[in-house]
């Protein structure tokens, strides 16, 4: 191996190692990846009216219709794995003499260590919402607070994998000690369980350091709605602060932008590429919020798309972060596996019309990128082989270093572009629909 090359690779290796120490985070073996899996709140809401509405109530039959679809629908193979009951699922008043939660006894009759072990025996794995003040957010039951080492054993007992844990209602809790105490009472069960918690949605100067050390996963942002502008605007609170969001998220502890809200009724095609797409660039957890069983047939296959998963479970665990926003275009780059023999990482890359700008803001849009901006930089020029189903590029990545780099192009969602042949300040050109994405993975193969 030349001298340069080995030089190169050992920066490279030192570069990721600097990276996987800067983020020591909360070790409960847990969320190694994002989780997957499904909840209800955006699609159902706070609906308990099973007279009136006996499909669309929180209810057991809810959770038991999802957990059988979750694994007859082909979406448990792929992942899909947490089924997540929210908020409207209690009792509004604890247990009068023992002081325990107690699930809605109408709606749950036969309580909640019989639905878990139902979603058990599926091969899933059973979450529950809560809140660490004095109500939960639809005001519906009590919250955590002065409970904390008795709601964590009651979930326990329930043998609850997943804690979602919002922070409604919270006036003089300080969420910098709350949080940490109610995650010290679910470790002291002895049970692990998932602990997503809500905690700097809440406040104006998050610690994410802080946050990471006792959290698998924290939101960030605004509740998501069943719309584009939801999206777009989530994605944008992402891009304000991912400096500091990237910083802290990697296995065992993420950013949770929200649900997925593809599968209902407002997106376009598109539009559910184009968040499915994000979601996977930001290492997001992916969580439906729809009804499996009327979801149209190409939006579950987007949703079951493997290689799209595959970017969002990436085991590096790097989230990914928009490089390049100008008028309506945005570039979204993830490095994913794999490395090639010099140690050069992979991308996910996705480029991005979100569709509001003239001359026509309701056309597709071709865009021209000089891959420079990418980060990606050669002096030696670019050689791109399009073969039937790949194109071959070849070319030199300035990225801390200089490393002589070749890599596959692929269009994550099926379809192929013809590439042709480009040179070092040539434009990388994709036409890209509006509210809507067009998405690659570029492959590094070894120097030889
Ligand atoms: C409790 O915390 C310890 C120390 O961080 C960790 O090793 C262990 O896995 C945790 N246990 C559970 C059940 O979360
Ligand atoms: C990023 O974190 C730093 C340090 O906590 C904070 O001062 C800054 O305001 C944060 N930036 C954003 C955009 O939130």
């Amino acid at each position: 191996m030349p001298r340069e090359d080995c030089c190169s690779m050992l920066l490279a290796l030192v570069a990721r190692f600097l990276w996987l120490c800067s983020v020591a985070g909360l070790e409960n073996g847990l969320a190694r990846t994002p989780p997957l899996g499904w909840m209800p709140f955006e699609r159902f809401r706070c609906v308990t009216d099973c007279v009136k509405f006996p499909r669309d109530c929180i209810s057991e039959s809810l959770f038991m219709r999802t957990a059988d679809l979750l694994v007859s629908e082909g979406y448990s193979a792929v992942g899909y794995e947490y089924l997540i009951i929210d908020d409207c699922w209690m009792e509004r008043q604890r247990h009068e003499i023992t002081k325990e939660l107690m699930p809605d006894r109408e709606r749950f009759p036969r309580g909640l260590n019989f639905l878990s072990d139902y979603i058990h025996n599926k091969g899933l794995k059973f979450g529950l919402y809560h809140d660490i003040g004095e109500r939960t957010c639809m005001h519906f039951g009590p919250g955590a607070n002065g409970y904390y080492a008795l709601d964590a054993k009651t979930f326990a007992n329930w043998n609850v994998d997943y804690v979602k844990l919002d922070g409604c209602f919270i006036k003089n809790i300080n969420l910098d000690i709350a949080y940490p105490a109610f995650g010290r009472e679910l470790n002291k069960t002895g049970r692990p369980m998932v602990y997503s918690c809500s905690w700097p949605y809440y406040q104006k100067h998050p610690n994410y350091e802080l946050i990471k050390k006792h959290c698998n996963l924290w939101r960030f942002a605004d509740d998501i709605r069943d719309a584009f502008d939801s999206v777009g605007k989530t994605m944008y609170n992402y891009y304000k602060q991912q400096k500091n969001l990237t910083k802290h998220a990697g296995p065992g502890h993420w950013n949770d932008p929200d649900m997925l809200v593809l599968g209902n009724y407002r997106l376009s095609y598109d539009a559910s590429r184009l968040q499915l797409a994000i979601w996977a660039i930001i290492a997001a957890p992916l969580i439906m919020t729809n009804d499996l069983q009327t979801v149209r047939p190409a939006i579950k296959t987007l949703l079951q798309n493997r290689a799209i998963i595959e970017v969002d479970q990436d085991p590096l665990g790097i989230p990914g972060r928009c490089v390049y926003i100008a008028g309506s275009f945005q570039i979204w780059v993830r490095p994913v596996m794999p490395f090639n023999n010099i140690g050069a990482h992979s991308y996910a890359v996705a480029f991005v019309n979100i569709g509001n700008y003239e001359p026509c803001p309701l056309c597709p849009q071709t865009y021209e990128v000089v891959l420079k901006r990418l980060g990606f930089e050669n002096d030696l020029g670019y050689k791109v082989i399009v073969s039937i189903s790949l194109a071959i590029l070849k070319y030199t990545l300035h990225f801390y270093i200089q490393i002589l780099f070749t890599q596959i192009f692929e269009d994550l969602f099926g379809s192929m572009e013809d590439l042709g042949l480009f040179k070092p300040k040539d434009k990388f050109i994709t036409r890209v629909n509006p509210s809507g994405v067009t998405f690659f993975k570029f492959t590094s193969v070894d120097m030889y």
